[in-house]
């Protein structure tokens, strides 16, 4: 039996130890909001005395340098190819087709960024394309479809997307997470400042999301985070925090056959008819706008899916890659590579040597998995041994 005084002091110390939890709960949360603002204030207008290469851009139309001015025809003119989703063995080949012997001006063969997405990709065929040297970048893990998920993500669950599918792809696609620098959002949405951060926490150096309209024509050239974006928001909300030695590549939008804007190739409400000529004389048109303007670099951002929707445009998108691959001043590079390049801009040949090509040992390997959320099975090719189960958020490793 517990004598009364004895019971007195048990409920005072439970009183007490009640307190102390409570103080130091708030205690925590006030430090980690304390850790976010700490790290990342509020961004302020860009003064360009304060902001210089290599670490540190304004966004503007302006060149990479004062000094280009009057010198524009001596800036290379970069131009990146992206794809988006899935890399399977139906988009491979045609991978394969589009870069097949380009050779840039530096006798560097001409490359391109996948922005990759785990469900449904084939590893294998993303280590092929690595070790090509092409550029290995992320797009999540489950582009959940609506854009709510994504506009409402918050910072841990963007860096499971993100974190998560470089977890894979080290493990299925033998891709070495350093060569790993930018991603892009699924249907472009972003989430404020919690994309940033969520992409900074992961080791990334750049974000490929952000289209822009209003600076088309002169073109907006990559920039970093640092300062105040001046860029127009157009798929809400965007960030406003200082990020410091972050890059934007923005999406500089084309423009269809109306007249209407659009950050991806395919997803141009009004592109000219099924036929190559016409199609390929619309993209030397919006290419134009760059290479006799301001030299931004001129993005090629598409799906592969539109070459199924539009039976010449593989034909079409080859041909324009021919044809400006016989100018002296066109590199047909990766965004990595463009944002390398943003850090010490130069007039002519931009870069000193090529990328090396990774070397990897890739054994293909087809693992059926289930998927524990639905009971379903997929099929995945990796390099290597096959997971456990299949790989999902949370579970990058595909554990039991
Ligand atoms: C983004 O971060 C800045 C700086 O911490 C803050 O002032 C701003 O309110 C944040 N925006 C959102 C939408 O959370
Ligand atoms: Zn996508």
């Amino acid at each position: 039996m517990m004598s009364r005084t004895n019971r007195r002091s048990k409920v005072i110390l439970l009183t007490l130890a009640i307190f102390f939890t409570a103080i130091i709960t708030i205690n925590a949360a006030e430090e980690s909001e304390d850790r976010i603002s700490d790290e990342y204030s509020k961004a302020e207008y860009c003064d360009i005395a304060k902001c210089q290469l290599p670490n540190c851009r304004c966004s503007a139309q302006t060149l990479p340098k004062p000094e280009f001015q009057g010198h524009e025809k001596e800036i290379p003119q970069f131009i990146t190819v992206t794809f988006d989703d899935a890399v399977n063995i139906i988009n491979f080949p045609q991978y394969q087709q589009i870069f097949d012997g380009l050779v840039n001006p530096d006798h560097c063969p001409a490359r391109g960024t996948f922005f990759v997405s785990h469900e449904y990709t084939d590893y294998s065929k993303v280590n092929a394309l690595y070790t090509e040297g092409h550029e290995i970048a992320l797009h999540s893990v489950t582009h959940s479809s609506g854009t709510d998920y994504w506009r409402d993500a918050d910072v841990d669950l963007l860096e499971q997307e993100f974190g998560g599918l470089i977890d894979m792809l080290e493990a299925y696609a033998k891709v070495n997470r350093k060569h790993i620098r930018g991603m892009r959002l699924p249907f472009l949405q972003l989430s404020g400042n919690n994309s940033f951060i969520a992409a900074k926490r992961v080791g990334l150096i750049y974000d490929s999301s952000w289209p822009t309209q209003r600076f088309r024509n002169p073109a907006m050239w990559p920039y970093t985070l640092d300062y105040h974006s001046l860029q127009d928001c157009v798929i809400s909300p965007c960030p406003d925090a200082s990020l410091p030695g972050f890059w934007i590549n923005p999406m500089v939008t084309w423009v269809d056959t109306k007249g209407y804007s659009c950050s991806m190739i395919d997803g141009c409400i009004y592109p000219p008819e099924d036929n190559e000529d016409a199609l390929f004389e619309w993209m030397l048109e919006n290419f134009k706008r760059h290479y006799e303007g301001n030299r931004a670099p001129f993005g090629m951002y598409l799906h592969a899916a539109w070459f199924s929707r539009l039976h010449h445009a593989l034909p079409a998108f080859r041909r324009f890659l021919l044809h400006v691959n016989t100018l002296q001043d066109v590199y047909i590079t990766t965004v990595a590579r463009v944002v390398q390049y943003m850090h010490q801009p130069v007039l002519g040949t931009p870069f000193k040597g090529c990328v090396k090509k990774p070397k990897t040992e890739c054994t293909p390997r087809s693992c059926g998995l289930t998927k524990t959320s639905t009971g379903e099975i997929r099929y995945m090719t990796v390099c290597g041994s096959c997971p456990q189960v299949y790989p999902w958020l949370g579970n990058p490793l595909g554990k039991h």
